[in-house]
């Protein structure tokens, strides 16, 4: 039987997680037949945490000799087309096109992981993780959803979907399972899980930069360095940028969504969740975060 979820994408409890209900067979499918490739990158979030930009980066960064930055694939296609999001492609049932493509692969799934593949772990791959503070996540998701819904269905009210976050009930909630199971892999494989914040990559895009290509075992050269090629993958990935492209102002996500790409790029940056939430709703969610993350290390109440 159904759970109720988060309207009006309807989720379903499956192990431990709430999962859409539309991708869960996808999903089911793509644990059991999935096949990783040693040299397969992952990248990977918790909705609504910059998976996005994660996608430029790693993959500007990736293809930077390939392309000039004049004309990369990524002024004409979206970053989701670039790495797929295999929940997705799953629940399209077009496997295929993931297996077709060459290597080196960069993938991307919104799966914990505990309910990752199989082979991704077997096969050691290498795994980039962003994560978010909550409270951005939540303003981000509720302007995502609410542009997703039905026309008929009425907008739900922000307080509503503030309540259901804080019960971790969210597609692929509780987000702070999913953010700690990433956290401590990453502590127990920092060679294999790289794990990043939203907020750090906006306060020093350089430095995140380097670190993901020397990560992704495509360090960037001193010359590269001296032409200023690190500041090129930035520029060509930046909010601005992305957002004013055609190709990111038409197109669908889905084809079943009535939103396009461009509800993608929203606001960009840390904090709005002060326009939305009051100093007791946030100090609310802030306590759960504590309480939840306490012992393991690691905060996400991005800027304060
Ligand atoms: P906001 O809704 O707060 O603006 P995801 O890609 O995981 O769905 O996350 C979406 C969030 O990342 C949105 O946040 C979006 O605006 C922001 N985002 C998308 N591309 C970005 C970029 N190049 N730089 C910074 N933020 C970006």
């Amino acid at each position: 039987p159904l759970e109720e979820g988060w309207a009006p994408i309807c989720t379903r409890k499956y192990q431990g997680f709430w999962i859409p209900q539309r991708a869960l067979p996808g999903i089911m499918d793509m644990q059991q037949n999935f096949k990783a490739r040693p040299d397969d990158l992952w990248v990977l979030s918790y909705p609504k945490s910059g998976t996005t930009w994660l996608k430029a980066l790693t993959y500007a960064t990736m293809t930077r000799a390939q392309y000039p930055f004049d004309h990369h694939p990524l002024l004409r296609r979206n970053p989701h087309e670039c790495v797929p999001f295999l929940d997705r492609t799953y629940s399209l049932g077009q496997p295929s096109e993931i297996e077709a493509m060459p290597s080196p692969r960069i993938l991307n799934t919104h799966l914990p992981y505990s309910l990752l593949p199989h082979t991704i772990k077997s096969l050691d791959c290498k795994v980039i993780y962003v994560c978010r503070d909550p409270k951005d996540v939540l303003v981000s998701r509720w302007y995502f959803n609410n542009g997703m819904r039905p026309q008929p269905m009425e907008p739900i009210p922000f307080t509503k979907a503030f309540e259901m976050f804080c019960e971790g009930n969210c597609p692929y909630g509780p987000i702070w399972e999913h953010v700690l199971e990433y956290w401590e892999e990453s502590q127990r494989r920092p060679e294999k899980v790289l794990f990043l914040k939203y907020e750090e990559i906006l306060e020093d895009p350089l430095r995140i930069v380097k670190r993901l290509a020397e990560f992704m075992g495509c360090p960037f050269s001193p010359e590269e360095e001296k032409e200023g090629v690190v500041e090129e993958v930035i520029q060509l990935c930046s909010f601005d940028n992305l957002k004013s492209l055609e190709v990111n102002k038409t197109g669908k996500l889905h084809p079943d969504f009535v939103q396009t790409n461009d509800s993608l790029f929203r606001k960009g940056g840390a904090g709005d969740w002060r326009n939305h939430m009051s100093p007791e709703m946030a100090r609310k969610l802030d306590r759960i975060t504590e309480q939840k993350l306490e012992g393991s290390g690691l905060t996400l109440n991005g800027v304060d």
